[in-house]
């Protein structure tokens, strides 16, 4: 993994990567010629550091989208977390986009509408399976205004790329920000929920109940082990991440391979193969991120986001989402499967990303005190 993606050895995305370019145009992520893929990078990549995500309004908007989910759905009896996470994702994705403009999806009304109709479509293709969405882009990105932190006002400094690249941008962060973040807090809610969890819940809102919504949750330890296990186990990561050998050959294993050869590697794998460094690898136990023996190996194998020059820019506002989240949900709930959830659970591969099956998660919440 390390020579394809991080030695700096020449590996290029392949042609694959073309098939997800919207309206005939490249963006950050389908962008395959190196200095193309940096002249972009750098017009925006400080944006998504972890520093400018924690210190910027952004994470305002994301506790204020956590704290509306909480309190709308842990009313209902039997609430379909799956749907709502999608919501959530949405209106955190487009805040980090388009501020004054982002969607309010999780109130319900035209900007649910959109979520619905992407659930719907059962695509991950914002262009082709969300029209609403991709009206929404083009109108937010021509309104102008935007707050300063927002990628809209970033792109709009560089007028002579267009504003259909300037759409083209923000959809695919947006394709790119919602299921990912969704389904994989979708999978760990459900996880957390089963009655053989209910000590891991237990000690996970003891500990989140020790600081105030404000408070740095970045350094919770044992938040953290439970968000990197879920990413372990049901981040998005059927993808095999294919790149091309460069000019001249390289060695891989012992195997030399000619230019031009597709190589990959992909997170499912990766985190599960070796059983001496994730033992019991299809078992959700968080704690083993606490511990010291086999940590360098776990972190050298973790690959949720990718690795290198390619890994996923939204990696710091995906986190800051999921801690949001399971600190507004519970530090004041429990949460159990819904008498009426019949859905399954199980992993789908749906050849880019994966999903539950069902995509369907009812979950009812009890609130802590009670
Ligand atoms: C749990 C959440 C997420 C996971 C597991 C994830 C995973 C990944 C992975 C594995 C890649 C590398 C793809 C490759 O090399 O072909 C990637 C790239 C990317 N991700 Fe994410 N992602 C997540 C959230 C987000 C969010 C919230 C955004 C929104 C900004 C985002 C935007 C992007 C973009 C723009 C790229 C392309 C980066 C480049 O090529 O330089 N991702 N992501």
């Amino acid at each position: 993994m390390a020579e394809i993606y991080t030695s700096g050895g020449g590996y290029t995305k392949t042609d694959l990567y073309s098939l997800f370019k919207q309206e005939g145009h490249t963006n950050l992520f389908t962008a395959l010629d190196k200095k193309d893929h940096n002249e972009k990078k750098r017009r925006f990549t400080d944006l998504y550091s972890n520093s400018n995500i924690l210190g910027s309004r952004v994470l305002d908007f994301i506790r204020d989208r956590a704290e509306t989910f909480t309190s709308a759905y842990s009313e209902i009896a039997s609430a379909d977390i799956y749907l709502y996470l999608h919501c959530y994702t949405l209106d955190c994705v487009t805040a980090a986009l388009f501020h004054p403009y982002r969607t309010q999806s999780i109130k319900g009304g035209s900007d649910k509408e959109m979520i619905e109709y992407f659930y719907n479509m059962f695509s991950r293709d914002v262009s082709n399976g969300g029209p609403l969405i991709h009206d929404y882009a083009w109108t937010s990105m021509r309104k102008g205004n935007h707050l300063d932190f927002t990628l809209a006002a970033r792109l709009l400094e560089y007028p002579k790329i267009g504003l259909s690249n300037m759409v083209v941008e923000c959809l695919d962060h947006i394709g790119a920000g919602i299921d990912t973040t969704g389904d994989t807090l979708c999978f760990l809610m459900w996880e957390l929920s089963q009655p053989y969890n209910m000590k891991r819940m237990g000690r996970l809102s003891k500990e989140l109940r020790t600081i105030k919504a404000d408070g740095r949750l970045e350094n919770l330890l044992y938040l953290s082990a439970v968000i990197q296990e879920a990413l372990r186990l049901w981040a998005p990561g059927t993808l095999p991440l294919p790149c091309y050998i460069p000019n001249g050959g390289r060695v891989i294993d012992g195997y030399f391979l000619e230019a031009k050869v597709i190589v990959s590697c992909q997170s499912y794998t990766l985190h599960r193969f070796d059983s001496t460094v994730f033992e019991n690898p299809d078992i959700f136990l968080p704690e083993r991120w606490l511990e010291e023996e086999c940590s360098t190996e776990r972190q050298r194998l973790f690959f949720a986001f990718g690795s290198g020059a390619r890994t996923c820019i939204g990696k710091y506002l995906a986190l800051a989402e999921m801690r949001a989240l399971l600190y507004s949900v519970y530090s004041q709930f429990r949460t159990r499967p819904a008498d009426d959830m019949h859905a399954s659970m199980k992993l789908s591969d749906q050849f880019i990303t994966s999903r539950p099956e069902g995509m369907c998660c009812q979950l009812t919440f009890e609130r802590l005190d009670s």
